[in-house]
């Protein structure tokens, strides 16, 4: 027999300052591999028209459903709602700028953070468009490749303790992103040019590892062995062994 889910659902829309944040719920009767996506589409043609959330893509591509499932940070479009109990309460992602109910501005943080850590390959060399492409190894464009599965959804920076409460913590998605350009041959930037942008505890020592945003993660980017290799390559420059 069909089971009748419960949703709690967070409201509160900036734009009406006067109306206090509430939980709201709603009732539906499950279908056959229903993800929370279509049952936040059923509930908003159903019952709640001026339900607020964010989807695009529907197939964990976009990045912009996330979402607090009771009490953990999920895409939305990719969970179903028989891997939940009956009741499910439903918050916006923590940290992030609110737009309305689950809406959130996560492009506005990934914004800062890709300025803040110069998300692009620095280079003097000038971009020969007749030239062949630079060949590289398939093990290093597989390494690279992991780190640039991220699909900006936030959700490792709203389970972490450390982002929570500092607004100026670059966290996992942060430091992968330093990751992917450290074992990029074609950045230039020296180690201790990095360290001048991580080295401190806005970026790779702020972490208290925790290690949520591993769990986390939609993508499984692999977010404890990149902390450790940012890590490890800023003691290694410290410490002298490490000169690029
Ligand atoms: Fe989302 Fe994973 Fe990227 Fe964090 S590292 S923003 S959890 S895809
Ligand atoms: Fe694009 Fe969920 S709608 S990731």
């Amino acid at each position: 027999m069909a089971r009748t889910l419960t949703f709690k659902i967070f409201r509160y829309n900036p734009g009406e300052p006067g109306v206090k944040p509430r939980m709201d719920e709603f009732r539906l009767t499950e279908i056959p591999m229903m993800t929370l996506f279509v049952a936040l589409n059923k509930i908003r043609e159903e019952q709640g028209p001026s339900l607020m959330f964010d989807f695009v893509c529907r197939a964990a591509i976009c990045g912009s459903c996330g979402m607090m499932v009771n009490g953990e940070p999920k895409l939305a479009c990719r969970t179903l709602t028989q891997d939940l109990p009956e009741a499910v309460t439903l918050m916006p992602l923590p940290v992030f700028k609110m737009v309305g109910d689950l809406a959130v501005d996560t492009g506005t943080w990934f914004r800062m953070m890709n300025e803040r850590i110069g998300g692009w390959i620095h280079t003097d060399k000038m971009f020969d468009l007749q030239a062949e492409e630079a060949r590289m190894p398939n093990k290093l464009a597989i390494k690279i490749y992991d780190a640039d599965r991220c699909i900006e959804c936030g959700c490792c920076i709203a389970g972490c303790a450390t982002a929570n409460i500092r607004e100026d913590f670059l966290g996992a998605a942060g430091l992968n992103r330093v990751a992917r350009f450290m074992v990029d041959p074609r950045d230039d930037r020296s180690t201790a040019q990095y360290f001048e942008v991580v080295g401190t505890d806005e970026g790779a020592f702020g972490c208290v590892g925790l290690m949520a945003c591993h769990d986390n993660c939609p993508q499984q980017v692999p977010l404890l062995d990149q902390l450790a290799f940012v890590r490890r390559k800023l003691a290694f420059a410290g410490l002298g062994f490490d000169k690029k």
